[in-house]
Order: structure tokens, then sequence, then C-alpha cells
């Protein structure tokens, strides 16, 4: 069953029923002031940082779930009902309902007793303030005297602070009221120069500041007792619970309209002239006031809308295909480009399933993001690489995580995660191939942050490849340290202390325990920076890093391979994971996709041995399973992974990040149709009409779908904040419909399903818009390009003359002369 449907004209999915199986979510923002916000108005805002610029409260894990939004409440003033037009938080039933979950905005309404109320919400542009606009339409044949309430619920800016320093925090809310304007200074008598606001575009008939006065003792959200009884009454907060709600008074004859703009807001005041007068406690507002002036009116409010409008069709326009399956072509022009943003901007940090507390940016993660993000906004990923980078620790290791706020590593979760210095080397290959900016390698990048550390970011990168060789294990395969790709694979733990962390805790030397995918890794990571090295005239440094990727590639032959597939590494004691000698785990997908991918054994059978065994022993239909057989119990030595039930994330689960990878290798061994059938196994869209059990949003990637051995089997969890959007998006448009870019140019190698006739795509690219039509003329991979009406050799197009804007491009598929792509 579905819960609505995908309106791709307006790049939107209208849910059409307010309960869905969970929250389905949207992001507001791009830049710096961010929220969440779901289809029933739930969720919250936050600047730059989830936890410590917590702009409004949310109850994670609440019951009913998504509590604390963005609520509106409507009051009859004849019947003294209310409701809420967005259904939560009063739950009362509701005609026409509809969120529209669009880029970078969301529209939420109803019809309630013939009165219409819909509220667009989104970001400006450049701004850190989000706007609510309310639209009241009186569908009656008589008129309607009406009250409408907004509320939000002030989060005391450290999210982690606010949610458990209760003797603290309930003697420091603070709050002035100016003009009808709520300002909340939480702090900021201290050692803050921040606050927020919340305006009305209309006239108010009153407001309330604390949330007992609003609520009443006892009540909740869905019956608060200041519009149960039509007032509020102008309370001030002391102390407790601050919130922000305005009345505003509308009356409409039969037919009429009218909006109401609603403005809340983040600001900051340099430290000298946070007062005004100086010397007083009152907030200085000359700043903030024009802006606020500007957004309250529906006209300026408008233009800002059309202007992400524009935004956001110009980066979509980026990439666009137009393929034989409706669901690669909305994910592709849509959805999964629009998911790649948010993971860029959030990392792992603030979703339904994130709390936006714990994880801030992780090294491993961002550097992936890069894959599917990098076309979008090549100078954001620039950014993004440098302060990466700038967490790296002299010793080519990385911090795992750094708070986005501070951008300084997480000293909490340490380092040691061996596979994370190679991702950086991923991902600045992956810029450079886009952008073809090389000078970003010379640009200096400290250490730990650490002024006077700093080196060319090619030096990072060597570092980071030269980590691995300084920690090589007994069979010369890379030492894991806490763990690799998996962080719940944890080999150096052995943990056996209720609620201790698996992946802080080390209590094994460490020198034993090998990763046969960091290893994969490090052989992919090693040829692009073997790439890069040769690119800059370094021949024997290329030369070396070459042999070592080749003495890797055959260490991984000698004592990674398992007969059928690739072990997946070896524990402390020496032992294989993930081989048939092992009694469970025999098999993971990490290995298989990896190695394959980075091209082991491509040439002698191996690689496609080890996908034959992915697919006997791993696919399943609703996506491919992390390993086999699931662990039924919690093994001391493995850690993490085991202490999940059979089925569930690490243990057994389809962790959808890792089956393009298993699709990336496909199509290097040339197999398109086995590529696709993984790529639309979990491809959201295609699993819209399976929403009942799948339960995330149909438009968005989750992190896992339960794997065979659970009990609900199919079911999607950790939806929007996963690698797998990166992947997938690199995976599609990269390698199955092979518009893959390369720092020599833009390669056209796509390995399609048989059954395609052909498709068209648009690609911009270094400045230059390329027009590409792909059209079977027969069974196999083998292209033929033609380009600008010239016949090409080979797969790349070459680099246009200077000026040139468009350029046109016919690739015939012909029977392969070789599967094997480069
Ligand atoms: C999760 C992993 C995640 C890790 C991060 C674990 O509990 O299962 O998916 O990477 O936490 O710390
Ligand atoms: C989620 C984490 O964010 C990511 O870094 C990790 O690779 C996967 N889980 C697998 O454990």
């Amino acid at each position: 069953m579905q819960y609505g449907y995908f309106d791709d004209e307006r790049r939107e999915y209208v849910i059409t029923r307010p309960d869905t199986p969970l929250p389905w979510i949207n992001y507001l923002g791009c830049e710096a002031y961010f929220g969440i916000i779901s289809n029933t108005a739930g969720g919250y805002s936050f600047y730059r940082d989830a936890r410590l610029r917590r702009l409004t409260r949310y109850r994670y894990n609440n019951a009913p779930y998504d509590l604390g939004g963005r609520y509106i409440y409507l009051r009859d003033a004849d019947s003294g009902k209310f409701w809420s037009p967005s259904w939560q938080p009063t739950r009362h039933e509701l005609q026409n309902y509809e969120c529209r979950h669009g880029m970078g905005y969301s529209i939420i309404g109803a019809e309630y007793n013939g009165i219409e109320a819909r509220t667009r919400y989104f970001v400006p542009l450049g701004e850190n303030l989000e706007i609510w606009q309310l639209t009241i339409t009186n569908r009656r044949t008589a008129p309607a005297k009406l009250s409408a309430f907004s509320v939000v619920e002030f989060c005391l800016w450290d999210a982690q602070d606010d949610a458990t320093n209760f003797q603290r925090n309930f003697n420091i809310g603070q709050v002035e009221i100016e003009d009808r304007v709520i300002y909340h200074k939480t702090e900021y008598r201290e050692r803050r120069d921040h606050f927020a606001y919340f305006a009305c575009s209309e006239k108010t008939l009153g407001f309330d500041t604390q949330r007992e006065a609003f609520l009443g003792p006892y009540r909740g959200w869905d019956n608060p007792k200041a519009v149960e009884c039509g007032n509020l009454s102008d309370s001030v907060a002391n102390g407790w619970a601050p919130i922000g709600s305005h009345q505003v008074s509308v009356e409409l004859a039969p037919g009429e309209s009218k909006q109401i703009v609603f403005v809340l807001g983040y600001h900051e005041n340099p430290r000298d002239q946070k007062f005004d007068p100086q010397g007083s406690q009152v907030i200085n507002k000359r700043t903030v006031k024009p802006v606020i002036a500007k957004y309250l009116k529906p006209e300026s409010a408008d233009r800002a809308f059309d202007e992400l409008k524009a935004y956001w069709e110009s980066v979509l326009n980026i990439c666009r295909v137009d393929t034989p399956d409706v669901h690669t072509n909305r994910m592709v022009n849509i959805w999964n480009a629009y998911q790649c943003m948010a993971t860029f901007n959030m990392s792992r940090s603030a979703s339904f399933y994130e709390s936006g507390i714990g994880r801030g940016l992780g090294f491993r993660d961002s550097n992936q993001d890069l894959l599917g993000f990098v076309q979008m906004v090549p100078a954001r990923a620039r950014e993004r690489i440098i302060d990466l980078a700038s967490t790296q620790l002299p010793s080519g290791g990385a911090y795992h995580q750094y708070q986005p706020l501070t951008k300084r590593g997480n000293n909490d979760v340490g380092s040691n995660f061996n596979d994370d210095p190679h991702w950086l080397i991923i991902g600045v290959a992956a810029y450079l191939k886009e952008t073809g900016d090389w000078s970003i390698l010379d640009e200096p990048v400290p250490y730990d942050n650490q002024p006077g550390s700093e080196t060319a970011l090619f030096e990072h990168l060597q570092r980071s490849f030269q980590y691995t060789l300084d920690r090589l294990g007994p069979h010369g395969l890379p030492l894991i340290g806490r763990a690799d790709w998996n962080d719940c694979l944890n080999l150096n733990c052995f943990s056996d202390t209720p609620g201790q962390s698996f992946q802080t805790t080390t209590n094994k030397e460490g020198k034993i325990a090998e990763s046969v995918f960091i290893a994969g890794l490090f052989v992919l990571a090693g040829r692009e920076l073997a790439e890069i090295a040769s690119r800059r005239g370094l021949k024997s440094e290329c030369e070396r890093y070459l042999n070592e990727v080749q003495q890797m590639d055959q260490t991984v032959r000698k004592y990674g391979w398992d007969g059928e597939w690739f072990i997946r590494a070896y524990d402390d004691f020496g032992n294989k994971v993930g081989s048939k000698e092992c009694k469970e785990g025999k098999i993971f997908i990490e290995s298989q996709g990896f190695c394959s991918l980075a091209g082991i054994g491509l040439e002698d059978g191996l690689a496609q041995k080890s996908m034959d065994s992915v697919r006997k022993y791993l696919a399943t239909d609703h996506g491919i399973v992390l390993q086999q057989p699931a662990y039924s119990q919690y093994y001391l030595h493995l850690g993490e992974i085991s202490s999940y039930p059979p089925g569930y994330k690490e243990n057994a689960g389809i962790f959808c990040h890792n089956n393009p990878w298993v699709i990336i290798a496909e199509t290097r061994l040339g197999n398109g149709d086995a590529a696709f059938d993984y790529y639309s196994r979990i491809n959201p869209s295609a699993r819209e009409s399976i929403s009942d059990l799948h339960r995330c949003e149909p438009y968005v990637y989750a992190q896992m779908i339960a794997g065979k051995d659970a009990p609900t089997h199919g079911e999607a969890k950790n939806s929007w904040l996963t690698g797998t959007a990166a992947w997938n998006y690199y995976a599609i448009t990269q390698w199955i419909l092979g518009i893959r870019v390369d720092h020599d140019g833009l390669r056209v190698a796509p390995v399609v399903p048989g059954s395609w006739r052909g498709f068209t795509a648009t690609r911009k690219f270094r400045g230059v818009t390329y027009h590409i039509e792909v059209i079977r003329e027969g069974t196999g991979n083998h292209v033929e390009l033609i380009v600008d009406g010239r016949p090409v050799e080979g797969d790349l197009i070459p680099v246009p003359p200077e000026g040139t804007t468009d350029v046109h491009v016919k690739a015939m598929l012909r029977a392969a002369k070789t599967a094997v792509r480069s």
C-alpha cells in the first residue's frame, strides 16, 4: 500500500494521509541554518551544529512519535473547536490532508469543518531563518471567525545539556518580547552572543513564552489550555521551559483567504555590541530588526521561495537522465541527488534516527559523501576536504569525527579506525576528476588543526597511504585497528561489560587482527594516488605506489581468498572471519564488493566467482545482506556486530551502503543485468508500493533494510543519513549509466540491462554541457562514440576547444570486445 505519490513535475513527494508508518521527513536549509520537518510538522531547527546550536526542542522516541515541531492551531470562535492543520499534535480527522515534501521546503495542510489551512515552510538561501507561510481559506458558505496560534518550544542551545541538566536548565530560561517579536535569549546574559527570535506578520491578540502557561498543568501539545480557552496570557518565561506562541484573530468571508507569515530565526551580535543600551541586559536588535521586517512581508517570502526553487533547478540540472526506468529517472534527477545534499550537510548528525547529539561529521562518512555531492557545489566540497584533512593526525591517521561548529576532532571517539585515512584519497580524487582543480593539492593544511604543522594537501594523501604500510599484520594485510568501514566488527575490543563502548574500548594490542576490506580499499586508493602522483610528475612515487598496490593485490590472493569468495578479516587469534571455516559469518559483502570494485581478480575470474557467491549466499529480494549466516549469539572476539539480533544492522541486515559496491563490481565485470537488478531491489521509489512493509520514506534511501534472518525482513530503518545515498548515486550515474568523470575528461561507458534500447542524458562538466544519447545496437557493452558528428576511439570524450559550451555525443553499444572496464 502507498501513503502518497511522486509528483515528478514539481519535484515533490505528496503524502496523502498523515498516519504514515513512521514520520516521513524532509530537510529545510542547505547552508548553515537547518531543520528537519516531518509530514505532520514535527521536527526542529539548528544553526550549523545540531548539538551545540539547537534552536527548538524535539522529543526523540516519544509516544506517540514525532512530538515537538512547528505547530499551528486553529480555533473556531463560535464552537470553541480547535485543531491542527498538520494533523499533529491534536490528530483530529482532517479532509484533503496533504504534505508536499519538495526540494528544501514542505507544504503541509488540510481542511477541517470547511476551513482550509496550508503552511509552506522553508529556509531562504543565505539567511539564518525559516519562514512559515500560513494560508487560511474559508470554504464555508458562512463567514468564519477564527484564532490562529503558532507555537515552538525553544531548546537551551546545547541539545545534550538541554535533555539532561534539569537542575540548572529549569532556572536559566530567559526571553524578551518587543514589537510582537519573541526573543529567546537564554545564556545571552553571560557567554553567548546569539539568540533566537520568532515573529509574526500580523497584529497579535497575545503571546505566551512559558510552556506551562500555554499548555496548562499536566496537559500535552494535543490539548493546550490556552488554545482551548481561546486566549494566550502574555506569559513571560523566567526559567522552566521557554516557548514562543502568537495568537492572531482571523475573520474570513466565504471564499476569502488570508496569509500569515511567521519567521523563526537565529542571530549573532558582535561580543562588544550585545546589549542596547550598552551596560543594560537588553538585546541589541539593530541588525536583526531589518531582517525580520523583510521576511515578514509576503512578497519577500515569495521572492525568497522562488530563489530557492531556482537554486535547486540549477543544482539538479547538472546531471539529468531519461532512461526506460521511471524509478531510475526520479532518483537520479530528483531525490537521490537531493539526499546527497542532505548527507553532505548533515553527515550522520541529525535525522529521525540520529539525535543530533553524538555523531558530528564522520571522517570516512563525509569523504564518501563527496562522491555524490562534488558535482553539485564544488566549492563547498573543496572546503569540506580542507576541513577534513585539517583533522588528520601527523601519523596519517584521522579523528573519526569532528564537530561542525568547532571543526575540531572529537577526542571522545578518537582515532585508529584504520580505514579512515584512505577515504581522504578517494574524496580528493573524486574532487580532482570532477573539477580539474589541481591547486587544491598545494593548499597548506594543518594536522590536528595545529597552527604551524601545515603541509601541502598532497602530503596528507601520502601520509594516508603510508599509514597502512606502517601497520601491516602477520599476513601482510592491513591491521584493522578499532574497526574498518564496519564499525561493528570490533576485533580488538573483547568487551564483557554492559554499556561499554565497542568502538572506543580497545583492550588488545592490535598487532594481529587484519582486514581484507582495508586491503581492497588500499588497492583502490593506492591506484588513485599513483595516478595523482604521476600527473604531478612524481614518476618514482607513482611506481612505488603501484608496487605496493601490486604487492597488496598478491597478498589478498594469497591470504584473502577462500576458494569461492574473499575472506573478511583475521581476528586477534589469527583465525579467519568470513570463511567457510567459520561456523557463522562465513561470507561478508564488504570484501566481495570492495576487492572486486577495486579490480582485484577482475581478469582471472576471482571477482566473478566472488559475485557468484554474493548471488548465491547474500542476495535477497530486498537487497544484499551484509553476511551469512547471521551471528546467533554474542561473540566476545567479534564485538558489536554480534550484539545485534540476527538480520538487523551489521548482523546480516541489508546494509544498503555496501550494495552499490557489488553493483559497481558487477559493472566492472560487464554484467549490466545483475548490476541494475541489485540497484532496483533497494531503490526506494521501486519499493513505494510496499510502503507498509518498507515503512520508511519511499523517496530516500535508508541505512538498513532488515535481512532475511529478521522477523521483519524487508522493513527499512535509519533513513536519510547514510552513505547509501552517495554510493548509489555514484553507482547508477557513473557505472551503470556509465557517465564517468575522469582526470582527462568525461567517459561514456554504460553497462545497462540488455533489454534497454538506450537512454539520453545531459551532464554539465567543467563548464560544458554534454548531451548524450546512448543507443543499443548489439548485445554487449562495447562503446563506439560519435562526438559532434565525428567518430572517436575509446570511451573518453576528448576535451573540447576553449569556449565550447555544448557537446553532442552519440554512444552506440555493441557486442563486447572486452567485459572488463577500467
Ligand atoms: C552502528 C553503526 C555505526 C556506529 C557508529 C553502531 O552502533 O551499528 O552502524 O557506524 O554505531 O558509532
Ligand atoms: C554507519 C557509520 O556512519 C559508518 O561510518 C559505518 O561505516 C557504517 N555505519 C557501518 O558500520
